[in-house]
C-alpha cells in the first residue's frame, strides 16, 4: 500500500524503485520464505480461489525461494503485460497509482525476521509477492489493478483518495469471492497470513457482507488486528465492470454529504452472508 508523506530513499531511482539484489539474500532469507511458503500452500487449497494457485504454477512460484523478480516478470509480461518492482519500503499514494496505472506492482525486496513471523507492521515481500503477485495472471485482476491505479491519480485532483483507498483495501487487501455457493479468499492481506486466512472464512466473529461500491467507500477499516468486516464479490470481471466502467466523481461527490460506517457496522441494504457476533473484536 501507499502512504502520504515520506522520505524519498537515498540512491532509488526518480519512480522510488531499487533494485531487488537478488543474489543478497542469505540461507536464512531464503528459508524464512520457504517457511511462510508452505504454511500457507498447505492451508490455501479448497479456501482460495483456484486462480491464485494457477497463477502460483504459471509463475513457478512453487518453487523453493524468494522469487527473483526479473523472472517473475518475464512471464508475467507474457500473461498479462504486468511486472514486478523493487521498492525499499511504503511509497507516496502519486507513484504508488503511477507504477498500477503503468501495469508495474511495487514490492517491498527485506522479508521477516522469524521473531515476526505472525505479525509485521510494514509489507514484506512475502506479503506483497506471495499474497499479491500471483493473481496478476487473471486478465480481468490485472487489468482491474491498472484501473485502481488510474483511478488513484483521478482522485488525487478530487480529493478524494480516501475513499478509493477503502475499496483497495477491501478488494485487493481483504477480498472474499462467493464461488459454487461457498465464499473464497482472494484479498492478499489474507492469503499470505496464517490467522486471517482461517478467521476470515470460518470465524463467527466477522460480517460478510456483498460487495457495493459506495457502502465500501464509507466503511471505515482497522488496521491492526483482523477485519470485522469482509466485503464479497461474485467474480472478478463484476468487479471489473462494477468499478472500472463507473465514473467515480459523481460517486465521491455523493459520499461527501454521507457519514462513515464503523468497521462492524451492517446498514440497511446490505446483503448480508453472515452477520458476525464480534466475538474475536471484543474480547
Ligand atoms: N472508474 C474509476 C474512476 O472513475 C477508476 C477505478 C477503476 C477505480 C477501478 C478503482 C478501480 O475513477
Ligand atoms: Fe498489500
Amino acid at each position: 500500500m501507499a502512504h502520504a508523506e515520506l522520505a524519498f530513499p537515498e540512491g532509488a531511482a526518480a519512480d522510488w524503485t531499487v533494485p531487488q539484489d537478488w543474489a543478497a539474500y542469505t540461507p536464512e532469507e531464503h528459508a524464512m520464505w520457504d517457511r511462510l511458503f508452505e504454511r500457507q500452500a498447505a492451508m490455501l487449497p479448497g479456501r482460495v480461489v483456484p486462480e491464485f494457485l494457477e497463477g502460483l504454477d504459471i509463475l513457478r512460484m512453487t518453487r523453493p525461494g524468494i522469487p527473483d523478480f526479473a523472472e517473475l516478470s518475464e512471464r508475467l509480461m507474457k500473461r498479462t503485460g504486468w511486472q514486478v518492482v523493487a521498492v525499499p519500503g511504503l511509497v507516496p499514494d502519486r507513484v504508488f497509482f503511477e507504477h498500477l496505472a503503468n501495469r508495474r506492482f511495487v514490492a517491498g525486496r527485506f522479508i521477516r525476521k522469524p521473531e515476526q513471523i505472525d505479525y509485521l507492521q510494514e509489507p514484506d515481500v512475502f506479503h506483497d509477492v506471495f499474497g499479491h503477485v500471483p493473481l496478476l495472471t487473471h486478465p480481468a485482476f490485472a487489468d482491474y489493478m491498472q484501473a485502481y491505479g488510474e483511478g488513484g491519480l483521478r482522485a488525487d485532483h478530487m480529493g478524494a483518495i480516501d475513499h478509493l483507498a477503502r475499496l483497495y483495501w477491501y478488494t485487493v487487501e481483504f477480498g472474499l469471492m462467493r464461488r459454487d455457493g461457498d465464499l473464497r479468499l482472494y484479498g492478499a492481506g489474507i492469503v499470505s497470513s496464517f490467522g486471517e486466512s482461517v478467521f476470515a472464512l470460518d470465524d463467527a466473529s466477522p460480517n460478510r457482507i456483498g460487495f457495493d461500491l459506495k457502502r465500501l467507500m464509507r466503511t471505515e477499516y482497522r488496521i491492526d488486528d483482523y477485519q470485522q468486516s469482509y466485503f464479497v464479490i461474485d467474480s472478478f470481471e463484476d468487479l471489473l465492470a462494477k468499478t472500472a466502467d463507473v465514473d467515480f466523481g459523481p460517486v465521491y461527490r455523493e459520499l461527501e454529504g454521507e457519514s462513515d460506517l464503523a468497521p462492524d457496522a451492517v446498514a440497511a441494504g446490505d446483503r448480508v452472508y453472515h452477520r458476525g457476533t464480534q466475538d474475536y473484536a471484543r474480547a
